[in-house]
């Protein structure tokens, strides 16, 4: 193997030779942003980070709703930030500047699900307004301070509905394809462009525990996953400087057994196992 300029794990003519970016990252003291993280997988995600020694940025809607996820997170601090507004984006990174941050979560999101057609409009367009929009706002504003650091990491939290169709739940699927393509896409454009220094991962869990998708059903075999699993994958993800993250495991052997498969057994395969009808009872968080 050739060891160049873009770290150790990438062989001849820039082949990489395991799924990684560069050299292991020590988290404690380094500054973690995290969008969407007064409640649910933001929280946990803030909170395995603080527990792991760095020092978080807790933001959110809301200033109250920071403050009493700062009051929990030891070392942290927090702005209400909306990601569908530049100028916060814009004011949150100009408080921060004099101590810029190491790492980026993006994780705010939300879900409208049901039927297309009985889902206002609105609705589908504030997805991938938070989903997506928000996403590439806060990667605007903020990468050109990961790239300034000497070792830098940003995580997209996309979705299995990146990877499969989502019936009840068309655009925020939508949204998460979109994630995928764009993480998947920046990684590589910062590989051409020789950045070895921040690396990049899509994180894509299936049903996790917060509410967001309460009245959902997991396929048949699929079980609930907890935020803190989620966010300990997270971190590991950072320090290992992980691609991507598929959660539970067993979803990344179904997708790489599935994804050669011709369409319409794929199709049938998803609806024997639920998969297609599993957001029909979707309530969100009304139902916790
Ligand atoms: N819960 C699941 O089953 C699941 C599965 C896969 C991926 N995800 C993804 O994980 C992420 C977190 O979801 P969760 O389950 O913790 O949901 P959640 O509803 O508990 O938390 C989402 C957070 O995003 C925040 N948010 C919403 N709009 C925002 C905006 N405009 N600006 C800033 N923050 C905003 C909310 O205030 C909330 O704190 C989302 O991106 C979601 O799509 C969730």
């Amino acid at each position: 193997m050739v060891r160049d300029a873009r770290g150790p794990f990438y062989g001849a003519r820039g082949f990489p030779m395991v799924t990684r970016g560069g050299r292991a990252m020590n988290v404690a003291g380094k500054r973690v942003l995290v969008t969407g993280a007064a409640q649910g997988l933001g929280f946990a995600i803030a909170d395995a980070f603080a527990r792991a020694g760095a020092r978080v940025v807790v933001t959110d809607l809301g200033a109250e709703r920071v403050s009493a996820a700062v009051a929990k997170l030891p070392g942290a601090t927090g702005f209400a930030l909306d990601v569908t507004n530049p100028e916060q984006i814009a004011d949150v990174r100009a408080k921060l500047a004099p101590d810029p941050i190491d790492v980026l979560v993006n994780n705010a999101g939300v879900v409208f699900g049901g039927p297309f057609l009985d889902v206002p409009l609105a609705k589908h367009l504030a997805t991938v307004g938070v989903n997506l929009s928000g996403l590439i706002a806060v990667t605007h504003a903020f990468l050109p301070d990961l790239l300034a650091r000497p070792a830098a990491h940003l995580v997209n939290i996309s979705s299995a509905s990146a990877l499969v169709a989502l019936p009840h739940g068309t655009t925020y699927a939508a949204t998460k394809w979109a994630v995928l393509g764009f993480t998947e896409s920046l990684r590589e454009e910062l590989w051409v462009q020789n950045r070895a220094n921040v690396t990049v991962s899509a994180v894509c869990p299936g049903f996790i525990a917060t509410g967001l998708f309460g009245g959902a059903k997991p396929a048949t075999g699929a079980s609930w996953l907890t935020p803190e699993a989620v966010a300990a994958a997270v971190v590991r993800a950072v320090q290992k400087r992980r691609e991507f993250v598929m959660l539970p495991r067993a979803h990344r052997v179904l997708y790489a057994l599935t994804a050669g498969l011709p369409r319409g057994v794929y199709r049938w395969l998803c609806r024997r196992t639920g998969v297609s009808h599993s957001m029909v009872g979707w309530t969100g968080h009304r139902a916790t």
